[in-house]
């Protein structure tokens, strides 16, 4: 008999909360596995009051008895990885990187940023990390993977040959060519860290599951975000749903256990593109000021709004969610009224579902009544009547219950039904 993977995935546009669950999960699990994504990630999380900022290295680091598992459908930055390597000082042994994991080099970021410029008005609002030119190569088949930096000069040889056959794009980007002494340098670099950390991490996760060891998966950004399910094309070039970790890991969705899905109390979203239960006004102000929601990664003043219980819907039927952990229940303490998306009026017709376009999406609101106080509270009886009559009334909207409430940053502040 082997083991099943629970997973944990966003369902919003990122910044759910996940790295505070996946910490809390990750003390009773033995390995935690990144599946998509790069460093446009940003997880933070609070233990005993001290702040961890991760990107692409899985939140099971901070578990000092935790495995980590970096899967094959992440793009890998060396440089950045390396970077957040070195807030630790005990790896060894419990970190793995797949071999089959793309890799994401300066220039990628390059042309990212050039790109987004390029669109002016119309620009994504990416992290400028170079993700979709990344995840770009890949598909494409251009791409280079982990397991090359193990012969620096052949793979140099490679990145050369792609800098010539995209000659002209590099030269109107203003890209230079990187000359090849310092390009194998620059891979050398990378290899003495990173090599011992490279492996076959799919034979290792079918290992581990038939050993039933219990396995973590770790979504990183939203089911909005997905690049086919979320408001493309404001989206991130990866499959940030629960399906993406069966191709970003290697595993079969039979080794797929319990799903939780992750949600906040309220909604947020980074960069452009459509957000129909955005508030623009005083509230908006209000639960990003009550909420911290400057994004961890680029420091951007994150866009606020109200719960959408059409996009929760969507996102729990395509995930498979089992549980919610609906998070930063505090940020809505003191507000007198508070408001969730129940469906879309779109050209005049009411829609209660996710569409093609949410562009011109208007929100259908739904009133519920405030409560004075929810932060630090750690057993469901204990919350305000009103706070217990939203929770129940979203798990009624959404169809599926919240299992975890979660009413501060800290590990401790969190409610288990
Ligand atoms: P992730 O990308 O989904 O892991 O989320 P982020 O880390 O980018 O953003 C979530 C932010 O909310 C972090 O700063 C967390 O410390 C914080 N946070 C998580 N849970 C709670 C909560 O219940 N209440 C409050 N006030 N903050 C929380
Ligand atoms: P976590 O894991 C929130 C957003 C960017 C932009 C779009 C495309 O912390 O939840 P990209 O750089 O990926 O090409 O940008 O996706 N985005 C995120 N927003 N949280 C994230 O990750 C995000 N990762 C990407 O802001 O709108
Ligand atoms: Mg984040």
């Amino acid at each position: 008999m082997s083991s099943k993977a629970d997973l944990i995935v966003g369902l919003q546009w990122g910044d759910e909360g996940k790295g505070k669950i996946v910490d809390h999960l990750a003390q009773t699990h033995d390995f935690v596995c990144r599946f998509a994504g790069g460093h446009n990630a940003g997880h933070t999380i609070v233990v005993e009051g001290k702040k961890y900022a991760l990107h692409l290295i899985p939140s099971g680091v901070l578990n000092p008895k935790g495995k980590n598992i970096v899967g094959n459908g992440v793009v890998l930055s060396p440089v950045n990885f390396i970077k957040e390597m070195s807030q630790f000082d005990d790896l060894e042994g419990r970190l793995f990187i797949s071999d089959k994991a793309h890799l994401l080099l300066p220039y990628h970021a390059l042309i990212d940023q050039a790109k987004e410029r390029l669109k002016g008005d119309k620009a994504i609002g990416t992290t400028g990390k170079g993700i979709g030119p990344a995840y770009g190569d890949k598909i494409a088949r251009v791409g280079h993977r982990v397991g090359e930096l193990l012969d620096c000069e052949k793979l140099a040889s490679k990145i050369i040959d792609y800098f010539e056959q995209n000659h002209s794009i590099f030269e109107v980007m203003e890209i230079e060519t990187p000359k090849k002494d310092e390009l194998v340098a620059e891979l050398e670099g990378y290899k003495k860290v990173l090599a011992p950390y490279i492996t076959d991490t799919t034979q290792l996760l079918w290992r581990v599951l038939n050993e039933d060891k219990k396995v973590l998966l770790e979504g990183a950004q939203g089911t909005m975000l997905d690049i086919d399910h979320g408001t493309y094309p404001f989206v991130t070039s990866s499959t940030t749903v629960s399906a993406g970790a069966c191709s970003g890991l290697g595993i079969n969705p039979k080794d797929i256990g319990r799903v939780t899905g992750i949600a906040k109390a309220y909604c947020t979203r980074v960069g452009n593109g459509p957000f129909p239960s955005e508030d623009l006004g005083s509230d908006g102000e209000r639960l990003r000021k009550n909420g911290h929601e400057f994004g961890t990664t680029t420091g951007r003043p994150r866009r606020c709004g109200w719960f959408d219980a059409v996009a929760l819907r969507h996102a729990v039927r395509i995930n498979g969610v089992d549980q919610i952990a609906l998070m930063k229940l505090d940020v809505l303490d003191g507000f007198e009224e508070i408001k969730v998306c129940v469906a879309y009026e779109i050209n005049g017709k009411r829609i209660d579902y996710v569409p093609y376009d949410l562009e011109d999406a208007k929100p259908i609101y739904k009133s519920f009544k405030g409560w004075n106080k929810t932060e630090g509270v750690r057993d469901f009886d204990e919350l305000p009547q009103n706070a217990k009559d939203y929770i129940v009334a979203l798990e009624e909207m959404v169809s599926c219950k919240m299992g975890i409430v979660s009413t501060s940053p800290d590990r401790e502040d969190t409610i288990i039904r």
